[in-house]
């Protein structure tokens, strides 16, 4: 009890009924019926109904409460009574309080939004005024939910003896990919630190030191296009354990999303964690993170393509390329030429695909602008391939496999959310295992590492590192996705110093460049480096498919916009010319260039 409360607003049932008790929140509705004044007083806990009577109170307090503005925060005191038409809807609807005093502590402005209600408000308002968006019921939700999370890991952590530490956020640049936020030194002149992109070099460390089993809750920088479900900061749960292998820290790992999962949702997901290798997941669903919880699988063409008539799937299949399709389940009638454009331009636009082409099974028989390039033969093995029954659509692309798997894999996605195959009330993981180490780089014609250069190499692929054959090496990697959201990744290390020698060469860092970069890194595993491996959680990420919301802001208290910007801040600012030149700093930005 303090001088502003007795309870809070979630807390008071019938057995409170006569009580004298003191209540203080905000003003959540209000309704005037002359003399009678009915207040619902809202603060973090919930909803209790307050009345205002001249019976009971005096006129000028009466008068007051009508004057009441929404969003006020008000005290009052007075008499827990049995409510007149009870709520059943809230916890506190079986009682009302009949106040006798008044107090305004802090009287509400006009609002630049409702709280209450389902009134659309735009994204920019919400997070302009976050304080107040945060105030809405779904958002307290989110917000306790968000702590629910983190309660459970530290707690399972902590319970399976991992040590939290923590680790520097001015330091040096991490491999993992973005590009880094940069932050100038004045006391080291024209020098930079970077934001980690993850602590992944620091636990590497800490597993020198001795640490074994480490965690941290991490807040983690990447300068990358934003999306949905990506912030420029988020935060990761990461996780790094000495003397394991592969199968020992996806138990524990399983261990933990059980806890989460059953702790933040109530829900029983389906428990079970199967194991899928990449180049599976590829070939079936185009994608590395696969929503399973439909089907609508790529069936792959290749070998019928290879002597058709069709210049356009000949000539990538000649060119090195394959042709794979999904059938698109009885939307023959319903999709009409300009639908089935629209998921043409979709694969162009966004996957570069050359083009989509598609076949309709109907109870008259095939009908498709590319159906006369095709022998009876050939189209008969299609639709058996594919599987395609009468009212089904296929659809086919022809490239490069990176082309075809991120236009089908996206197609995939998109009929499964456009013809409702999703059961939204379904939770299913996946672990996707074997990654390739390296990845090609279109733009900069050179290999990049899939994951991190540090990502240790399957011993049955040994010899094709060696021997240079980049792209069929498989690492010890995995990565867990929910419901086609990847929600976590890691690996089992290198730890021979020789090996990570030989993966800086092959990704094109000449000796002084890889020291210059790594140098610290790789010295440590001079002294006695256990084999080690971990992972990293998108905690925000996570949340936010168990949520099931849309988008990662929804899930962060103070998130920044697609633009990278905090609205609510206005960060990022210029600063004063004095501040850069005491960082000797210019900027070369020229507005007018915009
Ligand atoms: P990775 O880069 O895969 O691995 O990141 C781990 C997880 O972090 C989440 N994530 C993001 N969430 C929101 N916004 C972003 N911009 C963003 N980027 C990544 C994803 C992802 O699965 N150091 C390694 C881990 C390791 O090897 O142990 C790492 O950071 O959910």
């Amino acid at each position: 009890m303090t001088y502003y409360r007795t309870h809070n607003l979630g807390e008071l049932r019938s057995s409170n009924i006569g009580e004298t008790v003191t209540l203080s929140g905000w003003v959540d509705t209000k309704r005037d019926l002359g003399g009678l004044t009915f207040v619902d007083l809202r603060d973090r806990e919930g909803k209790t109904q307050i009345v205002f009577h001249t019976d009971v109170a005096d006129a000028s307090v009466v008068e007051s409460a009508q004057k009441l503005k929404n969003e006020s925060v008000i005290k009052v005191t007075g008499v827990v009574r049995e409510r007149h038409s009870k709520n059943a809807n809230i916890p506190t609807g079986d009682i009302e309080i009949f106040a006798t005093e008044l107090e305004m502590l802090n009287a509400c402005d006009v609002l630049p939004f409702q709280i209450t209600g389902e009134e659309n408000v735009s994204e920019n308002m919400r997070l302009k005024y976050r304080y107040l968006d945060l105030r809405r019921p779904k958002m307290t939700r989110n917000l306790k939910m968000r702590h629910k999370m983190i309660m459970s890991i530290r707690n399972y952590m902590d319970e399976q003896g991992f040590l939290d530490v923590d680790t520097p956020v001015l330091t040096k640049s991490t491999p993992e990919g973005a590009r880094d936020f940069l932050v100038p030194s004045r006391t080291n002149p024209g020098d930079f630190y970077a934001l980690p992109q993850s602590p992944q070099l620091f636990k590497q460390l800490l597993m020198i030191a001795g640490v074994e089993k480490y965690f941290q809750i991490a807040k983690c920088f990447r300068d990358e296009d934003l999306r949905a479900d990506r912030q420029p900061e988020f935060t990761q749960l990461d996780i790094e354990m000495s003397f394991i292998e592969q199968k020992d820290i996806m138990n524990e790992i399983e261990g933990l999303a059980k806890r989460v999962f059953k702790n933040v949702t109530g829900e029983s997901a389906d428990y079970i964690f199967p194991r899928m290798e990449y180049a599976e997941a590829m070939e079936r669903f185009g994608s590395d993170k696969p929503d399973v919880r439909f089907g609508v699988e790529l069936k792959d063409l290749t070998d019928i393509m290879a002597n058709c008539g069709f210049k356009g799937f000949k000539g990538a299949v000649e060119a090195g390329g394959i042709v794979k399709a999904v059938v698109a389940p009885g939307v023959a009638e319903q999709f009409s030429r300009k639908v089935l454009g629209e998921y043409e331009d979709y694969a162009k636009v966004y996957f570069g695909a050359k083009g989509m082409a598609y076949i309709k099974v109907t109870e008259e028989g095939i009908n498709s602008p590319i159906a006369k390039f095709f022998t009876e033969e050939e189209m008969k093995a299609i639709v058996e391939r594919t599987g395609a029954q009468v009212g089904d659509v296929i659809m086919i692309v022809a490239d490069r496999a990176k082309v075809v798997y991120g236009a089908l894999g996206a197609i995939r996605l998109r009929l499964g959310k456009e013809l409702g195959l999703i059961n939204n009330d379904e939770f299913k993981f996946l672990w996707i295992v074997d990654f390739p180490m390296f990845e090609y780089d279109d733009e900069e014609q050179r290999y990049k590492a899939q994951h991190h250069p540090f990502t240790s190499i399957k011993e049955e692929d040994m010899d094709m590192f060696l021997a240079g054959e980049m792209d069929a090496v498989r690492t010890n990697s995995y990565d867990l996705v929910l419901n086609g959201s990847e929600i976590g990744g890691g690996s089992i290390r290198i730890f021979n110093p020789e090996i990570q020698k030989i993966v800086f060469e092959k990704l094109g860092l000449t000796p002084e460049q890889a020291k210059e970069k790594f140098g610290f890194f790789v010295d440590a595993f001079k002294f006695g480096a256990p084999p080690h491996g971990g992972l990293a959680f998108g905690i925000d990420r996570w949340l936010m498919v168990m949520l099931k919301e849309t988008s990662i802001r929804d899930v962060i208290p103070f998130p920044k916009t697609n633009k990278g910007q905090c609205l609510m801040t206005e960060a990022p600012n210029r600063v004063d010319i004095d501040q850069l030149e005491e960082l000797y700093l210019e900027t070369t930005y020229n507005p007018d260039m915009d």
